[in-house]
């Protein structure tokens, strides 16, 4: 069969590497890909994640048979509902209206709330000054997020009121949008990543967790990112916590949206925090974690598009996971998730085949060159953490760019290095 991925990020780049070592799988195109993918995959250039009608042309001409929507751009504006009603191509993904799983706080956790699954408690705000009393009755730590599709960084994990303050100006002040906010009580624990293939009631939760690290800078400090580095599995997370998120999050949430009439199909990431009252749901995001992907798909031992047909037919599965550890580490362009300057040279030549590409593009030479904020996902894998670890760091010390234009956190997998 032919596969097209659309999307041009290191989730993508996972992707098609993954649907090219496949045996049942002739082609695979990326549409638009990016400029790391053409080893392994036929990448599309020009045609843009959302123009669908391009996309839909490019499918039907190469008689592709699954469409794999990588990020949730598109699949909030609806290209599923498009490329299925439109044309009867066969997409895994959500569409719209499930995908607002990602794409409305306030949708979900309003499904979350009807059938009682455990999450932060939480209020909605149109209004700046009701927004203010109702923080400054609540008190500090407080979590504030723009409704609707930020790329990880429309959230504020406020420590003290200051914090919740200026996040409250920075996401509803003057200049800003009318949007919605949700203002969620603070939940102290441990995050993990699970990620779940859902085919309306049926699910199946991945065996193996990830850890993402979501703020820019070492202990866990700065700003919100959409991810700094992952690894997999997270051994010192107990398999009963992954266990009670299948069964008190994954499985009422599948059954919840059925009841509601939704018909959700596709990739369902679950970001869950382990709590003192049990494991709770920090969001739900529609489609794969990046950079999540990028490590579990490299640790996964199956034929990924066998997997999909499984899903698509609702027969049961059982994954199966390489032995070891993989850790990511996130080369990000300096000021990211801020303003940041592109057209930077990065040379990584010796590990290009341990790294996965979020935001590079090639000159006329075919030097790599920095085009967006994550930049380049460069692993290692290893028996222990400890090993993947000092991998991951060993090949990142091989990439060559200017001091200056790229950083990267120094203490990715920290939780799991301190545990042992
Ligand atoms: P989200 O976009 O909802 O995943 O939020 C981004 C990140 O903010 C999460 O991965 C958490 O690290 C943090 N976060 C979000 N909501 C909460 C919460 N209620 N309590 C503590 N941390 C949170
Ligand atoms: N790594 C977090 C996300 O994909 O949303």
């Amino acid at each position: 069969m032919n596969i097209a991925v659309i999307g041009g990020g290191g989730r993508e780049h996972a992707l098609v590497r993954k649907f090219a070592e496949s045996g049942s799988v002739n082609r695979v195109l990326a549409i638009p890909g990016n400029a790391g993918m053409s080893d392994v995959a036929e990448v599309i250039h020009g045609v843009t994640e959302n123009d669908f009608e391009a996309i839909a042309g490019v499918c039907l001409e190469k008689d592709v048979e699954w469409v794999v929507v990588g990020p949730e751009a598109p699949l909030t504006e609806g290209i599923v509902d498009f490329l299925e009603d439109e044309h009867g191509i066969k997409v895994f993904g959500p569409r719209k209206k499930e995908a607002q799983m990602e794409s409305s706080k306030a949708f979900t956790k309003e499904l979350m709330e009807k059938y009682d699954i455990p999450t932060a408690k939480f209020a909605k705000f149109n209004d700046y000054d009701e927004a203010y009393e109702y923080i400054e009755a609540q008190g500090a730590p407080i979590v504030l997020k723009k409704d609707g599709l930020a790329a990880g960084k429309g959230v504020v994990v406020a420590t003290d009121m200051d914090e919740a303050l200026a996040g409250l100006d920075e996401l509803m002040g003057e200049g800003t949008d009318d949007g919605q906010i949700v203002i969620e009580e603070y939940l102290d624990g441990e995050e993990f990543s699970l990620m779940v293939l859902v085919n309306e009631d049926y699910t199946h939760s991945f065996e193996m967790i990830a850890q993402d690290h979501k703020r820019a800078f070492d202990g866990d400090t700065g700003p919100n990112t959409g991810g700094m580095g992952a690894y997999a599995p997270v051994n010192h997370i107990n398999e009963s916590h992954r266990t009670e998120a299948v069964e008190k999050i994954i499985k009422p949430i599948a059954r919840g949206m059925v009841q509601e009439g939704l018909k959700y199909f596709g990739v369902l990431y679950l970001g869950a925090m382990v709590t003192e009252d049990g494991v709770k749901v920090i969001e739900f995001n529609a489609r794969f974690g990046d950079p999540e992907a990028q490590i579990l798909l490299s640790m996964m031992d199956d034929d990924l598009a066998q997997v999909l047909e499984k899903v698509y037919r609702k027969e049961p599965l059982t994954l199966n996971w390489k032995p070891g550890c993989m850790v990511g580490i996130m080369l990000a362009s300096e000021g990211y998730p801020k303003e940041y300057a592109k057209g930077k040279y990065v040379e990584f030549g010796n590990i290009a085949d341990q790294s996965y590409i979020s935001g590079l593009s090639q000159d006329m030479d075919g030097h790599f060159l920095t085009s967006g904020g994550r930049v380049l996902l460069v692993t290692g894998h290893g028996e222990s953490v400890d090993q993947a670890v000092k991998a991951a760091y060993d090949n990142v010390a091989q990439v060559n760019f200017e001091d200056g234009d790229l950083f990267y956190r120094k203490d990715i997998a920290h939780r799991a290095l301190k545990i042992k």
